[in-house]
């Protein structure tokens, strides 16, 4: 009588090392392949940044083309209230000690990076980080002749991110990409579309008083400066007419497009360091750095 006993003592024993040897199996191979899905992500990142500016063929060009053409973008860090750069002893005081690996996404996690809207939430986001990642696309006289914002708002079905890119008068629209989502294929996916993406190219994003003068109408119904709407996909529509009116306002980009206006693009001005420096003795080093104008090194 005592063998069924053993018998079922062996089963469960050997079930359970099975168990035990195919979890740590399952989690090596997660955790090996860790970096090669951050390392995807990134690519695609940059891929979608090059897609924004219009400077990405889906025909013919390779991860190495992505990757060299990258490279004629500063990646910069704004406080995005203030709207202007942040040197690396501010992000440091903030608890940003690697600028290169900031993510203004995981940043809203995180109640001292971001602030709450509340009931002042058109995109649907919840939190706004307080620092959002630029890049920046230089000319020859180190002027900014094309800025790619990261843009992110609630769908219908979950959040969209993507990239916007204003020309050097920070007004008119380069280019648009959404590199993730959760919309139905063949209705709000279509956002993703080349010849969707396309109507964005050319549209004045602002109005004379300064203020947002874009966004998506309903299908169907032109208006100037704004994108008709996708038929049958009105709630991703409307997303997206709200990310876009809300990155651009005040709350978003437009206290530092305001300033690149201002600064006629410079970003590097070493006299009106200087004059701001003599000006604001008195500030802390910390506060004082967040109010100059820097560029910062380039991210692969
Ligand atoms: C299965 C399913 C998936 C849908 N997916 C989307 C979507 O991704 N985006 C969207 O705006 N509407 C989607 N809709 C349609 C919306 O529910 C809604 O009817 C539509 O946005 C209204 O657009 P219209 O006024 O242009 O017809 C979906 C509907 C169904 C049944």
């Amino acid at each position: 009588m005592s063998k069924p006993k053993s018998n079922n003592a062996k089963t469960i024993s050997v079930a359970l090392t099975l168990c035990l040897v195919c979890s740590v199996l399952v989690s090596a191979v997660a955790v090996g392949l860790k970096p090669a899905q951050l390392e995807n992500a990134r690519l695609d990142r940059n891929k979608n940044i090059l897609v924004a500016a219009d400077m990405y063929d889906a025909e013919s060009d390779t991860q190495d083309d992505v990757a060299e053409r990258f490279k004629d973008f500063d990646v910069e860090i704004i406080d995005l209230n203030k709207g202007n750069y942040v040197d690396d002893a501010t992000l440091a005081d903030a608890g940003i000690p690697d600028r290169n690996a900031y993510d203004a996404s995981q940043a809203t996690k995180n109640q001292a990076l971001s602030d709450d809207l509340g009931n002042d939430d058109p995109a649907g986001i919840g939190r706004k980080p307080k620092y959002a990642k630029v890049y920046v696309k230089k000319d020859d006289a180190g002027k900014p002749e094309l800025v790619v914002l990261p843009i992110q708002g609630y769908g219908l079905w979950g959040t969209i991110y993507g990239f916007l890119t204003l020309e050097s008068d920070m007004n008119t629209i380069k280019g648009i990409s959404f590199y993730e989502h959760k919309e139905t294929p063949g209705l709000g996916a279509r956002i993703e579309e080349p010849e969707w993406r396309a109507k964005w190219t050319g549209i004045q994003s602002y109005d004379e008083n300064g203020e947002v003068a874009t966004g998506v109408t309903k299908a169907g119904n032109p208006k100037d400066n704004w994108v008709d709407g996708i038929s049958g996909a009105t709630l991703t529509s409307r997303g997206v007419s709200n990310m876009i009116q809300f990155w651009l306002g005040e709350q978003g980009y437009k206290p530092y497009l305001d300033m690149l206006r201002k600064e006629g693009g410079q970003t590097v001005d070493t006299a009106e360091t200087q004059a701001n420096q003599s000006k604001q003795t008195a500030q802390p080093k910390t506060e004082l750095a967040a109010k100059l104008p820097v560029a910062n090194g380039k991210e692969a």
